[in-house]
Formats: structure tokens, C-alpha cells, sequence
């Protein structure tokens, strides 16, 4: 672990994770940030548990080697199959992962029905049957896994025909059946909110996480006194393990950022390099 200027470490399939990092900087301005964004391997979402787990350790180890003190696991994928494993393997380590927001809907409905779009893995994983058994509390929840749109939302497609057509096929039964809630469970999802709204209504309320886990990442950095002390607005380092131009591109277009990211090579699928 290093000092309370070392970055905060964030890591994602692709790009969704960059929502996360955008509340970061929104609560936090002063953290140093290093992103990964594994686009080598997008979308995570119906690959097997065990190969997202060598995936996020290999990703890990690359964002501790650069110094990251905490490490966020912008993705509800990996969260789902891999955030035990990690804490089991990195005991020291602080991480903070995703769970959809289950328990802010349930607290909220008044239809008693809410909409939860997520990957196959997360919904397979045994974090959602947690947070169901938790927080649902007689809550019904209809649960899509919209195929198709991780990759649309990789492609900057944020508004296309394609990406209207899956999402309206997954919210038009569920408005059918009157949810009033809609938790978005993956974490590229943010980015066609406005999209989602237009399709769903705006009396319908559609739970974004990124802020509540940002607040979570704070908190922890305060029990940890770690929070950067720097007046400074901190520094952001951008890896990708796909195309370098084409991140570069898609960076800019969701966050207006423009900036070059540094390439990274897996070596199998036990370790990965930034070149
Ligand atoms: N952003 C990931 C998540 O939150 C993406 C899923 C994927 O790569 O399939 O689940």
C-alpha cells in the first residue's frame, strides 16, 4: 500500500466502469485515478465465473504494480464473480465492488414492481440472490439481461435504431407489467439513461449506482485516512487491452476527455502488461 496520493485503482470489462470513474471525480476531484478498461475481452457478461476471476486478478495485480491504494471494481460482472475471490486472494487490499441497487428500489416502489437490467453473470452470481434475500422484501423483480447492448454502448451507439430495439425489448413487457423503478445492474448502462428515460417515461425512476458506490469508496478511504489532502485536481491514467484510437475515441465521446490511453497485452489469461 502507498501513500494517500496514490491513485484509486478502477477496472471494468470496457467502458462502463468510466461511469463510475466520473462519479469519482464528481465526489472526489483531488484522487489520482488509474482505469482499466479490458476491452480485449468485452463483453464479461456470459463468459464462465472462474476465467472473470483470472481476468480481475490479472487486472489487479497491474493496478497495484501502479501504485493504486484501493481498487474499484466498476463492474457488476466482475463483482458478481470475482469480488470474494479477490479479497480472498489480496487480503490487505480495500476493494469495493458493484451490487445493483435493489435495495434503494424496494425502498421506493409504490408499484411494487421494479425493472433490473444486468449480464447473465451477475444475475447467475451469488451476490444478486443476496441482495434479492436481503433487500427485495416482497418486491417483484423482472430482470432482463438485454443481449446485445454492452457491445452497442462499446461502439458509441448510444442512441442508434439497434440500441432503441433492445432496450425496447426488454422495457416495454416490464411497463407492460407497471414497474416504476428500473436499477441499472451493469455498469455501461448509464451511459443511454437518456435513451432509457425517453423509452420508459420520465415518471418512471431509473437508479444510476455510480454516485452511492463513489460515496462508498469515500468512506472508506476516510476509515482508512487515506483521503488525498491535495487542493489539486488529481491526474487520470487510462489503460486499455484493446485499440488504443478506438478507446481514445469513445473516451472523449462519453466523458469529454481527451487524452491517449497506454496499451495493455494479456500474456494467457493469468497476467496482463501494460506495453
Ligand atoms: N460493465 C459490466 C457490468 O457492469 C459489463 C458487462 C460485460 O462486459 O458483459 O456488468
Amino acid at each position: 500500500m502507498t501513500d494517500n496520493t496514490g491513485p484509486i485503482g478502477v477496472f471494468d470489462s470496457g467502458v462502463g466502469g468510466l461511469s463510475v470513474l466520473r462519479a469519482l471525480g464528481d465526489l472526489m476531484p483531488a484522487e489520482n485515478m488509474i482505469y482499466f478498461g479490458d476491452q480485449a475481452h468485452v463483453p464479461y457478461g456470459a463468459r464462465p465465473l472462474e476465467q472473470i476471476q483470472r481476468f480481475s486478478e490479472a487486472i489487479t495485480c497491474l493496478l497495484l504494480e501502479n501504485g493504486s491504494r484501493l481498487i474499484v471494481v466498476a463492474c457488476n460482472t466482475a463483482s458478481a464473480a470475482a469480488l470474494t475471490y479477490l479479497r480472498g486472494k489480496f487480503p490487505v487490499i480495500p476493494f469495493v465492488g458493484m451490487e445493483p441497487a435493489v435495495k434503494p428500489a424496494a425502498e421506493t416502489t409504490k408499484t411494487g414492481r421494479v425493472g433490473v437490467l444486468a449480464t447473465p453473470a451477475t444475475f447467475q452470481g451469488a451476490l444478486y440472490a443476496s441482495v434479492v434475500e436481503r433487500f427485495a422484501n416482497g418486491v417483484e423483480l423482472l430482470q432482463h439481461t438485454c443481449p446485445g447492448l454492452v457491445s452497442q454502448i462499446e461502439k458509441g451507439e448510444l442512441d442508434s435504431e439497434e440500441t432503441r430495439a433492445i432496450l425496447e425489448e426488454a422495457l416495454l413487457p416490464m411497463l407492460e407489467k407497471n414497474i416504476d423503478t428500473v436499477v441499472l445492474g451493469c455498469t455501461h448502462y448509464p451511459f443511454v439513461i437518456p435513451l432509457i428515460q425517453e423509452i420508459v417515461g420520465e415518471a418512471v425512476r431509473v437508479i444510476d449506482p455510480a454516485p452511492a458506490v463513489a460515496r462508498q469508496v469515500r468512506r472508506v478511504l476516510e476509515e482508512m485516512g487515506s483521503v488525498n489532502p491535495s487542493n489539486s485536481k488529481g491526474q487520470t491514467e487510462f489503460i486499455t487491452s484493446g485499440k488504443v484510437e478506438r478507446f481514445d475515441r469513445i473516451l472523449e465521446q462519453l466523458l469529454s476527455v481527451k487524452v491517449h490511453a497506454r496499451k495493455a497485452e494479456w500474456i494467457g489469461d493469468q497476467q496482463v502488461v501494460v506495453t
